[in-house]
C-alpha cells in the first residue's frame, strides 16, 4: 500500500512529482493555508504531512491522524511544531537547515542596507512626488560600513551574515546560547560579547536565534533602551523574539534610528502604528523566497518525508530521541 500524505501548500512541481512517485498526495490546491478545520479532517487519514511554518501542528491534530508517522517542516523553524508532543508519540520532525542559510543572510542585508541608507522611505517619497530634488541635508542615513555589527544567534544563518560584513569592514560582535570555537571566531572575525554589552556596542542588532518559549520578546523595553539611539534593529528571525508593541512605541520615540523586519508576532497582522512608521522597513516574510532556495527547501522537505516512510533515518531530524523508531 502506497502511503497517504498531506501537502499543505502548493510547492514546486519537480519535488511534488518525486513525492508522488512514492505516494498519495492529498495536495492543497488553494492557494491559502487550511483552516483548522481542513487540517483536522484532511489529516485524519494520513501517514505522512508535509507542513508550512503557518501551519499549527500540536498534540490534537496528531491525535486526529493516528496514522501519522512523520511531521516534516518545509522551514528551518519549527516553533510552529509541538515538538514535544511529536517527541511522545514517536513521531519524527523534521525541517529545512542549511539550503536556506545563504538566501536568508541575503535579505538581512537588504534590510541592513535598505534601513541604513532609507531606500524604502526614499522611495515612497520620490513615487509620491515629495522629492525636493537633491538636497544637501535631505534623507540622510547611517553608513553600514566600518560600523560595528552585533549578531544574536550565531547559527548557520548568523555566520553566514558575519561573513558579508567583512566586506564592509564592520567589526563583528555576536552573543549566541553557545560560542564559537576559538579559530572560527577568528575566521569570521567576530568576538564574543554579553547581551547587554552587544546591545550597547552594536550599531546593529541583527536577530537570528530560533524562537521558543525561553527566547520569547529576547528584545523588549529594557533591551531597546540599552541601544544606540542611532542602532537599527534587524529581525529575519521569528516576530516574537520581539516584543513589537515595545518596538514601536521605540521607533516613534526615536529611541532607536530603525528598524528592518522580515517577520512580525501576528503574521500577517502588523502590530498597531507600525505600519504608519518611517524609519522602519517591512519586508512580508521573504527569507527563503528565492526560486532557487524554495526549489531546494521542496526537495530536502520531500527526502526527508520519504525517509522516514522508507524505514531510513531523515537527512534532517529534530527530535532525535524518536531515532532509531522503536
Ligand atoms: C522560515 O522562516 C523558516 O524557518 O524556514
Ligand atoms: C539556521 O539554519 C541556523 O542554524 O541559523
Amino acid at each position: 500500500m502506497r502511503p497517504k500524505v498531506l501537502v499543505t501548500r502548493k510547492l514546486p512541481a519537480e519535488a511534488l512529482e518525486q513525492l508522488e512517485k512514492h505516494c498519495d498526495v492529498d495536495l492543497n490546491e488553494a492557494d491559502r493555508p487550511l483552516t483548522r478545520q481542513e487540517l483536522m479532517r484532511r489529516i485524519r487519514d494520513k501517514d505522512g504531512i508535509l507542513s508550512m511554518l503557518t501551519d499549527r501542528i500540536d498534540g490534537e491534530l496528531m491525535d486526529a491522524g493516528p496514522n501519522l508517522k512523520v511531521i516534516s517542516n518545509y522551514a528551518v523553524g519549527f516553533n510552529n511544531i509541538d515538538v514535544k508532543e511529536a517527541t511522545r508519540r514517536g513521531i519524527p520532525v523534521t525541517n529545512t537547515p542549511g539550503v536556506l542559510t545563504e538566501s536568508t543572510a541575503d535579505l538581512t542585508w537588504a534590510l541592513i542596507m535598505d534601513a541604513a541608507r532609507r531606500v524604502s522611505e526614499g522611495d515612497r517619497a520620490t513615487r509620491a512626488g515629495r522629492w525636493p530634488g537633491w538636497s544637501p541635508m535631505w534623507m540622510l542615513g547611517r553608513d553600514v560600513h566600518g560600523a560595528t555589527l552585533g549578531i544574536i544567534g550565531m547559527g548557520r544563518i548568523g555566520r553566514a551574515v558575519a561573513r558579508r560584513a567583512r566586506g564592509f569592514d564592520m567589526r563583528v560582535i555576536y552573543f549566541s546560547r553557545t560560542r564559537l570555537p576559538e579559530e572560527e571566531e577568528r575566521a569570521l572575525r567576530a568576538s564574543y560579547c554579553p547581551l547587554q554589552e552587544l546591545l550597547r556596542q552594536a550599531d546593529f542588532v541583527s536577530l537570528h536565534a530560533p524562537y521558543s518559549e525561553a527566547t520569547h520578546h529576547l528584545i523588549g523595553p529594557e533591551e531597546l533602551a540599552m541601544m544606540k539611539p542611532t542602532a537599527y534593529l534587524i529581525n529575519t528571525a521569528r516576530g516574537p523574539l520581539v516584543d513589537e508593541q515595545a518596538l514601536v512605541r521605540a521607533l516613534r520615540e526615536g529611541q532607536i534610528a530603525g528598524a528592518g523586519l522580515d517577520v512580525y508576532e501576528r503574521e500577517p497582522e502588523l502590530a498597531e502604528g507600525l505600519a504608519e512608521l518611517d524609519n522602519v522597513v517591512l519586508s512580508p516574510h521573504l527569507g527563503s523566497s528565492t526560486w532557487q532556495t524554495r526549489l531546494q527547501m521542496a526537495r530536502l522537505a520531500v527526502d526527508n518525508l520519504l525517509a522516514v516512510l522508507q524505514g531510513r533515518r531523515p537527512p534532517h531530524l529534530v527530535n532525535e530521541a524518536v531515532w532509531p523508531r522503536k
